[in-house]
């Protein structure tokens, strides 16, 4: 099946079966291996991208169904300002070891961060529950992220 989609501001147009999921399309054909596999059914959240503005798993939706949509992968976030701050306050909190739940930890921080201007702690863990991380225990990521709402309310209040 041919299938038309916008991918990081530019509209491919691809053949690929109808069984094949988001996931395998964007990193087999696409070659965009910044968003990884790691249970392949919904719940780990490591194949999350950006689905017309939303977060997304992308191992449960089929390519073919993502017709005329506008998919962002952290790959199209390479010059995104919020996202490069991301990547230095994980750094900075140690939010990362093996990084594999990474790029998909910055989608989510990001759409938390611009979505819920004034979350606090226990709104960011809830936020965040579907994103799995086996290593970091949560609270560098979730410290990243209050650092940079925290930064963006006192520039508001300048
Ligand atoms: Fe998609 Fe786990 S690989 S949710
Ligand atoms: Fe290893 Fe999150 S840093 S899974």
């Amino acid at each position: 099946m041919n299938v038309s989609i916008n991918i990081n501001g530019e509209t491919i147009k691809s053949a690929t079966e109808a069984r094949t999921t988001l996931a395998d399309f964007l990193r087999d054909q696409q070659e965009l291996t910044g968003l990884h596999l790691g249970c392949e059914h919904g719940v780990c959240g490591a194949c999350t991208v950006m689905i017309d503005g939303s977060p997304a798993r992308a191992c449960n939706i089929f390519a073919v169904s993502c017709e005329g949509a506008e998919i962002r992968t952290i790959e199209g976030y390479e010059n995104d300002q919020l996202v490069n701050e991301l990547q230095h306050v994980f750094s900075e909190n140690h939010a990362l070891q093996c990084g594999y739940c990474t790029p998909a930890m910055l989608i989510t921080a990001r759409d938390i961060i611009t979505r819920l201007p004034n979350a606090d702690a226990d709104r960011v863990r809830l936020e965040l529950a579907g994103n799995l991380c086996r290593c970091t225990g949560y609270s560098g990521i979730v410290k990243s992220i209050l650092v940079i709402l925290d930064r963006r309310r006192k520039n508001l209040r300048k």
